[in-house]
C-alpha cells in the first residue's frame, strides 16, 4: 500500500477509474527520464464537518507553470482540475486526504528529444496520509542533519517547478538522513548557503524575527506563503535572505513548512540543540494559526478553502 490508506478511485485523463486499473505503459517517457510535474495538496475536515481543499487555486497555478516549463501544457483548465479533485474526494468518501496531481508523458515519445508540444496526460490521485514527519513532531520537534547532497544549482535545476526529475536528489538527501538516524535533511545550495529540506521550506526565528532563504533558489512553497501571511497578521517581520549553517545552529527556533509536513518544529540539527530543545513559542503560534486556517476557524484565511 502506497500511503496510510489508499483510495478506491483515481482520476486519469478525465475519468474516475478503480485504483487497481490506474496503470501506465512501462515505456512511458516520464518513467525513464523524470519528465513529469506534480503537486502535493491537502484537503482537511473543517470545523463544521465539511471537507475543503487547502489553497487549491495556488497549487493548480504552480502545477500549470511546472508543466509548462518543459514545453507541456495541461489539457484541462485549473477550474476543471479543481472540480475533478472535488469529485475524486467525494467518490472516495474521504473527509481529509492528500491529493497528488501528476502530468506526465506516455509511451508515444522515445529518447530525450521531446516534440515541441508533448502530449501531456494527467492523473489525480488521493490517499489518507497522516503526519509526514511523525505524530510526535509538533510536541517534541524533529532531529535533522545538513545533508552532503546539495540542492542542484539554480542555473539548471529550475527550483520553482515541481518536476519529478528534480526529486532524485531530494530522495538521496532524505535517504542519507534516515540512514544516519535523522528524521529529515536540510540541503545547502552550491555556494554553501541553506536552501530547504528534501520536501520542505525552512525558517528560523532569531531575536523575534523570521528569516527564510530567498526565493531565487528554493521551491516557492505555498505553506511558506502562508507563513508570510500569518507573520503579517501577527505583526512579525519576515526577511528573505541568504542563511548560513552558523545561523541554523544559533537560531532561537527553526521550523519546516510544506503541504505534507505542514509546520514542523526542528529541535536538533546535526546533534546541536536548537533554542531550548523544545518547539518554540513562535513556531507553535504559527502552527496553530495554520491549523485554524485549514479547518476554517481563522476567518481571515477562509478564502484559502475550496469546499468539496
Ligand atoms: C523541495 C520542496 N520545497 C518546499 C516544499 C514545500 O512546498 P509547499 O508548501 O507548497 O508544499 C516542497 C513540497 O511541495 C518541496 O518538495
Amino acid at each position: 500500500m502506497a500511503g496510510d490508506s489508499d483510495s478506491k478511485f483515481i482520476w486519469m485523463d478525465g475519468k474516475l477509474i478503480p485504483f487497481d486499473q490506474a496503470q501506465v505503459h512501462v515505456l512511458s517517457h516520464s518513467l525513464h527520464y523524470g519528465s513529469a510535474a506534480f503537486e502535493g495538496i491537502r484537503a482537511y475536515q473543517t470545523k463544521d464537518g465539511r471537507t475543503a481543499i487547502f489553497r487549491a487555486v495556488e497549487h493548480m497555478h504552480r502545477f500549470e507553470r511546472s508543466t509548462r516549463i518543459f514545453g507541456g501544457s495541461l489539457p484541462y483548465s485549473s477550474e476543471e482540475l479543481i472540480l475533478a479533485m472535488r469529485e475524486l474526494i467525494k467518490a472516495n468518501g474521504f473527509s481529509s486526504c492528500y491529493l497528488r496531481p501528476l502530468s506526465y508523458i506516455g509511451n508515444e515519445t522515445r529518447g530525450l528529444k521531446l516534440p515541441r508540444e508533448p502530449k501531456m496526460r494527467v492523473a489525480l490521485a488521493t490517499w489518507q496520509w497522516g503526519k509526514y514527519l511523525g505524530t510526535d513532531a509538533i510536541n517534541n520537534g524533529i532531529k535533522v542533519c545538513v545533508a552532503s547532497f546539495r540542492r542542484p544549482d539554480v542555473a539548471s535545476a529550475l527550483p520553482w517547478a515541481k518536476l519529478s526529475g528534480n526529486y532524485l536528489n531530494s530522495i538521496m538527501a532524505r535517504r542519507e538522513a534516515s540512514l544516519n538516524g535523522y528524521d529529515e535533511a536540510i540541503l545547502l545550495d552550491h555556494q554553501g548557503f541553506v536552501s530547504e529540506g528534501s520536501g520542505e521550506n525552512i525558517f528560523i526565528v532569531q531575536g523575534g524575527q523570521l528569516l527564510t532563504p530567498s526565493a531565487g533558489g528554493v521551491l516557492l512553497g505555498i505553506t511558506r506563503d502562508c507563513v508570510f501571511a500569518f507573520a503579517k497578521k501577527l505583526g512579525l517581520t519576515v526577511k528573505e535572505q541568504s542563511m548560513t549553517r552558523n545561523q541554523l545552529y544559533e537560531a532561537d527556533e527553526v521550523f519546516f513548512t510544506g503541504t505534507a509536513a505542514e509546520i514542523t518544529p526542528i529541535t536538533n540539527i546535526d546533534g546541536h540543540r536548537i533554542g531550548t530543545g523544545k518547539p518554540g513559542a513562535t513556531t507553535l503560534t504559527l502552527a496553530k494559526l495554520f491549523d485554524d486556517s485549514t479547518t476554517g476557524v481563522a476567518k481571515d484565511f477562509a478564502h484559502w478553502l475550496t469546499y468539496v
